[in-house]
């Protein structure tokens, strides 16, 4: 049974204060969780709760949400069996009382769950992606790798959030590490040789003075070659244009570029980097409030890329199953703060996964050294983890989790490869 819950003020990777949780249990074991936090957030996300004192962190404190932890998610959770995860997130929900989280904040709603099952998980002496996902969880994911960031996570003109490389080609996720980080690598000294800035984004990846997602493709395409891989066979490209952050008035502006694109023009512009580059994904290739641009592009694109929603289901179940069935898409991207349990989290999953839909598991912006996704998506088995590019320990902590767990499993490990991604 869960003998004491403590909530205490982090920093995380942005250097904002974030929700930390200890639970323990009876027999001393504890769960640790700390919460990530987003900057180009879907509209529909359980809600953050952030002080809003001007004077004070910026009003970004988190200490009404440390306080939720520590009297009323304490009083409900005390008692309780971290076994059972589906009932205490429940009663986690209904002590709220709001459908978005907002009374207590989703950031200590989750911090609970999250740090109830790594306790219960060390209760049973497993790892947490053994606890949560049984003898058969063994396969590694595919990372995309974000080693060019734009948009909301750095400051130079790209209109595009977030340029990704995924290893498909790869035989173990040790090996597609080791590729990323050649990549990686190379790309900097590209830059560099062409003249510009190697300073990193908030995801860890470069954030170069380039305008346009072509420019942006060709020094990844180029960085590719150069370390010695075949764009396409070896590594595919993934995009996050993050496209809501940029849809106005029924109009994508691309402000860095200086264009404005209709839905229709904006979806011609992405077929035409789909089909002039190795792009195996793309992420929010539309606004969340542009469904039909939505549906329009994946009825285009009809299974060529696969094509996932972040902004457009904020991992809510209920919004991802209206998706399935208007034909929004065929991928969703899983973030668990955007929903605020572990529960809700691996129902999404679930139902993707029902429907031959596939999981994209995902850090956000704002990090910490929190390593639990990396368990999660070993864990539902999804094949696919975003979580940043081959810089900031954030970021790196994330994969080196998955090394860990690759090389706890030895050879019963399978590395996810090319079939994980839908087509
Ligand atoms: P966020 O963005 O974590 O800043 O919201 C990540 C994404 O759009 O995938
Ligand atoms: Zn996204």
């Amino acid at each position: 049974a869960i003998t004491s819950v403590t909530g205490r003020r982090v920093l995380d990777s942005r250097g904002n204060p974030t929700v930390e949780v200890d639970v323990e249990l009876a027999d001393g074991s504890l769960g640790r969780a700390a919460v990530p936090s987003g900057a180009s957030t879907g509209a529909r996300e359980a809600v953050e709760l952030r002080d809003g004192d001007p004077a004070r962190w910026h009003g970004k404190g988190v200490d009404r949400a440390v306080q939720h932890v520590d009297t009323e998610l304490a009083a409900v959770a005390l008692g309780r069996d971290a076994e059972d995860q589906a009932g205490l997130d429940a009663a986690l929900i209904a002590a709220d009382g709001t459908p978005t989280k907002a009374r207590l904040g989703a950031n200590a709603i989750l911090g609970v769950s999250l740090a109830a099952a790594k306790a219960a998980a060390a209760a049973h002496r497993l790892p947490l992606y053994r606890w949560l996902g049984g003898a058969d969880a063994r396969l590694l994911p595919v990372p995309m790798m974000n080693i060019v960031n734009g948009g909301a996570h750095a400051d130079n003109p790209l209109d595009f959030q977030e340029f990704m490389i995924a290893p498909i080609g790869a035989a173990t996720f040790a090996e597609a590490v080791r590729m990323g980080s050649e990549i990686f690598h190379t790309l900097r000294r590209d830059l560099l040789a062409a003249g510009h800035s190697t300073g990193v984004g908030d995801e860890g990846g470069f954030a170069p003075d380039l305008r346009t997602a072509e420019e942006a493709l060709d020094f990844v395409v180029a960085a590719v070659e150069r370390a010695g891989y075949r764009p396409g066979t070896d590594i595919g490209l993934v995009m996050d244009p993050a496209s809501s952050e940029f849809f106005r008035d029924g109009v994508y502006d691309y402000a860095g570029e200086g264009v404005r694109r209709t839905p229709a023009e904006h979806a011609d512009h992405l077929i035409k980097l789909i089909d002039a580059y190795p792009v195996v994904s793309v992420e929010d290739p539309m606004a969340e409030d542009d469904l039909d641009g939505w549906r329009d592009l994946t009825a285009r694109v009809g299974g060529r890329c696969q094509l996932t929603g972040d902004d457009v289901f904020c991992t809510d179940e209920a919004l991802l199953r209206e998706g399935i069935a208007t034909g929004v898409g065929n991928s969703v991207l899983v973030k668990v703060n955007q929903i605020g349990t572990l529960t809700e989290a691996l129902g999404t999953v679930g139902a993707a996964h029902r429907a031959g839909w596939t999981v994209v598991i995902s850090h956000r912006s704002g990090e910490t050294e929190d390593t639990t996704i990396a368990d999660l998506a070993v864990a539902t088995g999804c094949g696919q983890i975003k979580t940043g590019s081959l810089s900031r320990s954030d970021r790196t902590a994330k994969y080196n989790q998955l090394l860990r767990i690759e090389e706890e499993l030895g050879s019963t490990a399978q590395y996810a490869g090319t079939s994980a991604l839908a087509r």
